[in-house]
């Protein structure tokens, strides 16, 4: 557990990160409306949805929808996390609120999009936002340091694919890349955020890092209870984002930020966490570079 003088640096660290984190997304501030092509909307009474007005490839598409049900599952996290910090760290709870008021743009961004280009069926994808809700989400983790290691690894994760869907679709539709480049400066600081708190937590006591040890090795994407889930994101490798970017941009930037190699906790818990996340990272180099030569005899 953190000690109360460490409880008061660590208020301190985080009011600093909040009040910093409020002044750089006040000069990103952005309406969601600005990114959407209007122009676009057409009655689905008049013209009925088909398969064939799709503009975008399906791994696109299936990107897209992927991550609005995931975006549109935030009353869940929201709810969670808010539970998680209760009566806890004042400047976690405000943070808490911005953070909810900035990720409510990116579902309506997204879903508003695919409807006015027709690149999903409306009715299905109403079906599958209800259903989405309904599952809900709930975390499991041990305290607010595994629930913002947590965070911090989503965060990334998400920065990272909306960059790689951005880039494979400017060349079908720039109106598309350029939103996707915009959420992902959301998510950008939103994860810096996480991750100096991590970091502040890791400074103050290194045998912290216990609690995150069973987070990285067994994160899964907020996404992830979507049913067909694992069938999605195989589709979505082919427009760029898989294992080889988790692994490359989320795992190995935070593993070296969080300092994984040179912490030196003095718990014998913490040790072992220590050793278990570069046991796990050296686990998925290997299966990386098994994959790649696979990849390259075929
Ligand atoms: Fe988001
Ligand atoms: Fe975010």
């Amino acid at each position: 557990m953190v000690e109360i003088n460490q409880r008061y640096a660590l208020e301190k660290r985080i009011k600093e990160l909040y009040d910093a984190h409020t002044e750089r997304a006040k000069l990103i501030d952005w309406n969601y409306y600005d990114y959407l092509p209007w122009e676009k909307g057409r009655s689905f009474k008049e013209n009925p949805w088909e398969e064939s007005q799709r503009t975008l490839p399906i791994e696109i598409v299936t990107a897209i929808e992927t991550s609005m049900l995931t975006e549109i599952n935030l009353p869940w996290y929201t709810a969670y996390i808010k539970d998680m910090f209760k009566g806890g760290l004042e400047p976690m709870q405000k943070f808490l609120n911005n953070w909810t008021a900035e990720e409510d743009q990116h579902a309506s961004a997204l879903e508003n999009y695919l409807i006015l280009t027709r690149n999903s069926n409306p009715k299905e994808l109403g079906a599958l936002k209800k259903e989405m809700i309904l599952t809900g989400w709930d975390g499991t983790f041990a305290n607010p340091i595994a629930t913002m290691g947590y965070t911090a690894i989503q965060e990334l994760a998400t920065v990272v694919f909306y960059q790689s869907i951005a880039k494979s679709s400017m060349e079908y539709d720039e109106t598309l890349s350029v939103l996707l480049t915009r959420l992902s400066k959301d998510e950008s600081l939103h994860y810096a955020f996480y991750n100096q708190v991590i970091q502040a937590y890791l400074e103050l006591d290194p045998n912290q890092v216990t609690f995150l040890a069973p987070v990285v090795i067994n994160f899964k994407m907020p996404g992830q209870v979507l049913k067909d889930f694992d069938d999605r994101m195989k589709i979505i490798e082919k427009a760029g984002y898989g294992p080889t970017q988790y692994l490359d941009r989320v795992l190995e930037v935070l593993v070296k930020r969080w300092k994984i190699d040179s912490i030196q906790p003095s718990t014998e818990e913490g040790r072992k966490a220590k050793e278990d996340i570069l046991k796990y990272m050296q686990k998925l180099r290997k299966l990386k570079a098994f994959a790649q030569r696979r990849n390259k005899n075929c």
